[in-house]
């Protein structure tokens, strides 16, 4: 389980997480929504110890990860796949080599790293593109492969930074379809960072908003779309600042 307490980061004078705390259940896919640039990704990356907070903690499994010496840390990130807000794919490498990258690091077998190379791209529909390189791959595609990057590591955890940002509608959907699939074939925790409401409600168990450096409001994805609170209301209905009498109109969320 992962435990955010209290947790507060700040860059210089720019106030960004604020007395922030979310539990994580195991086995669920919990779902962070919040507008831009207000401390989603910053909160991931507290998760991997790649932030430290200026307050509070953060605990995988009972760990502070604030705590954690190097060798710690390499063992926690092992259980810890991240699939960034940018694919963040090798341009000069392969799809195979950039999966591999990972697998060495964590001194996977060379005689299992093709077998895994093979059932991560699998899971994500990307069979036979071991060869490709990112360039000749879609903005979607390239996501599933990100994806698949982080699942051959057989994480316990997967962190995902807006899996679903720059990609149309139906593209989206088939990014949502695999994160569904990821947690019901492999039972991964999941932790995902968005503020594409379809998104949200396909693939969590729960919803958490996040809204000036805290969490606002929490809850099922029922009650979330059942929420009276008119700061929550605005952003899942799209609604632009100020806008609550504007007749209906609706309008994407500000990104
Ligand atoms: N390493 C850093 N140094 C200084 N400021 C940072 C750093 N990382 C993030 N920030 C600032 O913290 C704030 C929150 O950034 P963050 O990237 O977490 O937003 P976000 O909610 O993920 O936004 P988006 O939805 O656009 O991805 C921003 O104002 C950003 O400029
Ligand atoms: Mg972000």
């Amino acid at each position: 389980m992962i435990i955010f307490n209290d947790v507060y980061k700040s860059f210089g004078p720019k106030k960004v997480l604020q007395g922030f705390s979310l539990e994580v259940p195991d086995g669920q896919t919990t779902v962070v929504i919040g507008y831009s640039g207000t401390g989603k990704s910053v909160a991931l990356k507290h998760i991997v110890g790649l932030l430290d907070p200026d307050y509070g903690t953060v605990s995988v499994d009972g760990q502070l990860v604030h705590e954690l010496d190097r060798k710690g840390l390499v063992a926690l990130r092992s259980t810890i796949g991240f699939v960034f807000q940018f694919a963040a794919l090798f341009d000069s490498l392969t799809v195979r080599e950039n999966i591999t990258l990972g697998l060495k690091r964590q001194q996977v077998p060379q005689r299992e790293i093709d077998e895994r190379i093979r059932e991560s791209l699998a899971l994500v529909d990307m069979e036979g593109s071991e060869d490709r390189y990112p360039i000749e791959l879609s903005g979607g595609m390239r996501k599933r492969i990100g994806i698949a990057r982080a699942i051959a590591l057989k994480p316990q955890y997967l962190l995902y930074d807006e899996p679903t940002s720059g990609l149309d509608p139906v593209t989206s959907a088939v990014i949502d379809r695999l994160m569904v699939r990821a947690r019901e074939k492999l039972g991964v925790t999941g932790l995902v960072v968005t503020h594409d409401m379809n998104s949200a409600y396909t693939v969590g168990d729960r919803i958490a908003m996040l809204y000036k450096g805290a969490i606002r409001q929490v809850g099922t994805v029922e009650q979330i779309q059942r929420t009276h609170d008119p700061i929550v209301r605005q952003f899942i209905e799209g609604r632009p600042e100020g806008a609550e009498d504007a007749g209906g109109l609706n309008t994407q969320a500000v990104s």
